[in-house]
């Protein structure tokens, strides 16, 4: 097993990726998580960018700040001081910006959009709207803090990248293989010409070693087989994954269940209702059966949970835990949960 707890590869990588894809089974806290990874990333002088895809507004809403647009916006600090900056990605504007670029259509793109033939054209082509997404990514990604753009693979130039790190929100793990193998997936209408070349450079990124899926999961069955299921398709199309994040670990004391078994493993009404007395309690029968019924829950809870985390840990990534915060997502939270990747070694 690779070990999270070695500093340098958290991600599980050689290099150092500086695109994170955050995927996941849906409800698992992707959106939690990728927010909590950019604060953790975001060094001291330095930008992450906190992207979301699915218009969504699931980072306006776990970092408690207005709806985002198409316009990249700070929206908190990082843990050292540096600048998280959101973003939330809109495949309309998108082809706007890029029908202007290529067809130099100024103005007219705004008029099509207007007319709806943007929502058409996005949602008629397959492919196309997850092109024109990564395309947004992969622009930022190249793009210095001089406003040039650096090419891919391009040798460390003077003027360092606008963005030290982003941080994808990704589609759950059902569309995300579609979203990241941009160039199989493209229709028909667009298997030549600039949209093809632009989904080829992104596809090369995405490809790279500079780009880690992670995947976040709960330690219940569903999510934990989609992740295992997941990773086999990413390693399958040629992408890298990164860590596996274990979200909500709740701290199960299975200490005070147990002490309530027989040795054959079957609670023990008799120990109960000793130790209860011994506190001054005298509970009627049906109060004993009850208790330990919650009890023995409780234990095939704990034990199911050892057992999913094995599963997990035997996937072979590196694996980081966040605790379940009762009170609820919001920024003190997601503080909370960057400030717990660090201490895993998540560091910019
Ligand atoms: N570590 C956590 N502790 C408590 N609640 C969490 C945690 N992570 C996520 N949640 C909650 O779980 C729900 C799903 O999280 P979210 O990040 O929106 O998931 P996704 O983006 O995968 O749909 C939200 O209500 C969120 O507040
Ligand atoms: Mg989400």
């Amino acid at each position: 097993m690779v070990r999270a707890d070695d500093a340098a590869s958290w991600h599980g990588g050689s290099g150092r990726p500086r695109l994170h894809v955050v995927t996941g089974k849906g409800g698992t806290g992707k959106t939690t998580v990728a927010a909590a990874l950019a604060l953790a990333l975001a060094g001291a002088g330095q930008r992450a960018l906190l992207c979301e895809v699915e218009e969504r507004q699931g980072i306006s809403q776990v970092l408690d700040v207005a709806p985002l647009g198409d316009l990249e916006q700070p929206v908190t600090a990082g843990l050292d001081g540096g600048e998280v900056i959101g973003l939330s990605a809109q495949a309309g504007t998108a082809l706007v910006e890029y029908l202007r670029l290529f067809y130099k259509l100024g103005r007219a793109g705004d008029l099509l959009r207007k007319m709806g033939a943007i929502d058409f054209a996005t949602t008629i082509a397959p492919g196309v709207r997850d092109v024109l997404l990564g395309g947004k990514i992969y622009e930022a990604s190249r793009r210095t803090r001089g406003g040039r753009h650096t090419r891919p693979g391009a040798a460390g130039s003077a003027d360092p990248h606008e963005y030290d790190a982003i941080v994808l929100d990704a589609p759950p793990t059902g569309r995300v293989g579609r979203f990241l193998n941009v160039t199989e997936h493209l229709a028909d209408l667009a298997r030549v010409g600039p949209i093809r070349a632009q989904a080829d450079s992104i596809s090369e990124l995405l490809h790279s070693p500079a780009t880690a899926v992670h995947l976040v999961t709960l330690l219940e069955q569903m999510p934990v087989q989609e992740t295992a299921d997941a990773l086999t398709e990413l390693t399958g199309t040629g992408l890298h994954p990164g860590a596996v994040i274990v979200n909500q670990v709740r701290a199960t004391e299975a200490a005070a269940p147990l002490a309530l078994l027989r040795e054959d493993g079957q609670p023990d009404p008799e120990v109960l209702t000793d130790q209860l007395a011994s506190v001054g309690i005298r509970p009627g029968p049906a109060t004993v059966r009850g208790l330990l019924q919650t009890g023995r829950e409780a234990l095939d809870r704990w034990e199911l949970e050892q057992a999913l985390h094995t599963e997990v840990e035997a996937m072979g990534r590196p694996v980081l835990s966040l605790p379940h915060l009762p009170e609820g997502i919001g920024p003190d939270a997601v503080l909370r949960l960057a400030w717990a990747l660090r201490d895993q070694g998540v560091a910019p």
